[in-house]
């Protein structure tokens, strides 16, 4: 299916093994070091405090140094392992939403789609006041105006200066002076977060260092003219306290330096380069620089967790015959039940009927006739064009599969119809319904019209995300249902592989 031509494939090739060889020579010392270091560390530590974990108290340490606590060495070395270190949740985090007052009216539903009144802190920043129904105020975050830009320059033709209010949300966020504070979350009033997935990946880093999360566009030439090194504003990022910091410092000055760029995020990230932070690249904040269907993006989600979806106004409804908005809203049950597992992808086979299955979990099932390669189904299927319209597959900055001409080769596709939990077997069940229906084809095989719905069981697993990424594994199950298929995900078990 994945032709690709291999021109001036191969003396890069060869520079690239020999350089690999160096590299694993250098890998081989320094690993030696390494395991010398730790070992010397070891008896150094064991030798005044058996119980201490050094990496423990450093954090902790620091920690107290930003929230400005006083207390002295001595007792933190008796702070047992439990206090010392406090996993980052989801009341450390300060959403800056850039908003304006023209687009409020419909973009605030996307914001109620994910905002927790009382466990979330954050505010919508806008150029003017709104009128907001009594009915939404508990629903969304405090609104607040933005300071008056006027005096920046801004000499991008093709922008808005509104880039420049929008950029500075970060500083006038931080200057509110909110306590406990560890990061600040910036996003666009259509993007939408999974919020309890943001909350695992911003665990992984220590908050007490300078860290700028996001990701890339999805369109090359996107990331060519602004930067591979920038966070999509959309998309949303994450910017450690100490880091906001220090960029509040210099943002003003930073941003009169560069009157030519077009946006907000290619403005933040101006001044990270020029405070020589880059971009720590998370796979799941989706800016979505595309167009039509996202299907073949969120049917062959990177193995990461979902942190953010984008331009949900410019793309079709995710799922199909209802409102974008309603469309959002199926989602938050698998959301709710699974966060960890959302559109996560696994890949199997009906051995019997020789068809190909892939589950993104909480959002759709294919099966599809004959049998592809793992490494075919984990790359997203063309169902979506390119932001700059006439440019062609080799514009996304990542691989893609065409969709297939062969009526026989046209994948069954199940969306999500709902999903529980079942408190026995502690799994959820979700189910998928076809909505539409397939052309004809006269191969002489199994055919999946009969199946009308797909079943899916699956254990949820809070600790997806603790574990080395892998994807999940899935089983057909046998069943006597008619018209259904059942399938099984779930960790893969030992020696368990995509293979027939
Ligand atoms: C979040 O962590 C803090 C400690 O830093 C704790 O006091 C608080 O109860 C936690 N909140 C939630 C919602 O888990
Ligand atoms: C689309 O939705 C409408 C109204 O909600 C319903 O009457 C119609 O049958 C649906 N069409 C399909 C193909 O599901
Ligand atoms: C279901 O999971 C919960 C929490 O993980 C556990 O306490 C409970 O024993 C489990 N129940 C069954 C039937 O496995």
């Amino acid at each position: 299916m994945s032709t690709m031509k291999n021109h001036h494939k191969d003396p890069e090739h060869l520079f690239y093994s020999s350089w690999t060889f160096s590299k694993l020579m250098a890998f081989f010392f320094l690993l030696i070091s390494i395991s010398y270091l730790f070992y010397s560390l070891r008896f150094v530590s064991h030798s005044y405090d058996c119980d201490q974990n050094p990496h423990i108290s450093i954090s902790h340490v620091s920690e107290t140094t930003t929230t400005s606590t006083t207390s002295s060495l001595e007792e933190e070395r008796e702070t047992p392992k439990e206090q010392a270190f406090e996993e980052t949740n989801i009341s450390h985090i300060v959403f800056g939403i850039g908003a304006s007052a023209k687009l409020w009216k419909q973009r605030k539903e996307y914001i109620k789609l994910w905002w927790k009144p009382n466990e979330m802190r954050g505010i919508v920043w806008l150029e003017q006041k709104v009128k907001n129904e009594v009915s939404d105020e508990n629903l969304l975050p405090s609104l607040k105006i933005s300071e008056d830009t006027s005096k920046f320059k801004y000499k991008n033709s093709k922008g808005h200066r509104s880039a420049i209010r929008i950029s500075r949300i970060v500083s006038e966020t931080l200057r509110l002076g909110m306590e406990g504070v560890r990061w600040f979350v910036m996003g666009d009033d259509d993007t939408v977060f999974v919020t309890e997935n943001l909350v695992k990946v911003l665990q992984k880093y220590d908050h007490n260092q300078y860290y700028y999360i996001g990701s890339s566009s999805e369109s090359h030439l996107q990331n060519i003219y602004f930067s591979y090194n920038m966070a999509y504003g959309g998309g949303g990022f994450a910017i450690s306290y100490p880091l906001a910091v220090a960029l509040e410092k210099i943002q003003d000055r930073c941003i009169q330096r560069y009157p030519g760029l077009y946006g907000s995020d290619d403005r933040i990230q101006a001044c990270m380069a020029e405070l020589g932070v880059p971009l720590t690249k998370e796979r799941g904040f989706h800016q979505f620089d595309v167009y039509g269907n996202l299907f073949g993006l969120l049917a062959a989600h990177p193995v990461a967790p979902l942190v953010s979806l984008h331009h949900l106004d410019v793309v079709e409804p995710i799922f199909p015959n209802v409102s974008r908005v309603q469309a959002l809203k199926r989602l938050k049950v698998p959301m709710k039940l699974d966060p960890a597992g959302l559109m996560q992808q696994s890949i199997c086979y009906d051995k019997t009927r020789t068809w190909t299955i892939s589950v993104s979990w909480g959002y759709a099932v294919q099966i599809f006739r004959g049998i592809f390669s793992a490494r075919e189904m984990e790359m997203p299927a063309r169902t979506f064009l390119n932001w700059y319209k006439r440019a062609d597959y080799t514009a996304y900055s990542f691989n893609t599969r065409p969709v297939s001409r062969n009526v026989c080769q046209k994948p069954f596709v199940y969306h999500l119809s709902n999903a529980i939990h079942n408190a026995d077997t502690n799994e959820t069940m979700s189910r998928y319904v076809r909505t539409q229906s397939n052309p004809a084809c006269k191969w002489k095989m199994a055919d999946p019209t009969q199946i009308t719905i797909v079943e899916v069981h699956k254990k949820p697993d809070l600790h997806l995300w603790d574990k080395s990424p892998r994807r999940n594994c899935c089983r057909v199950q046998r069943t006597k249902k008619k018209g259904t298929m059942v399938i099984d995900v779930g960790e893969c078990r030992e020696d368990e592989v995509v293979e027939l």
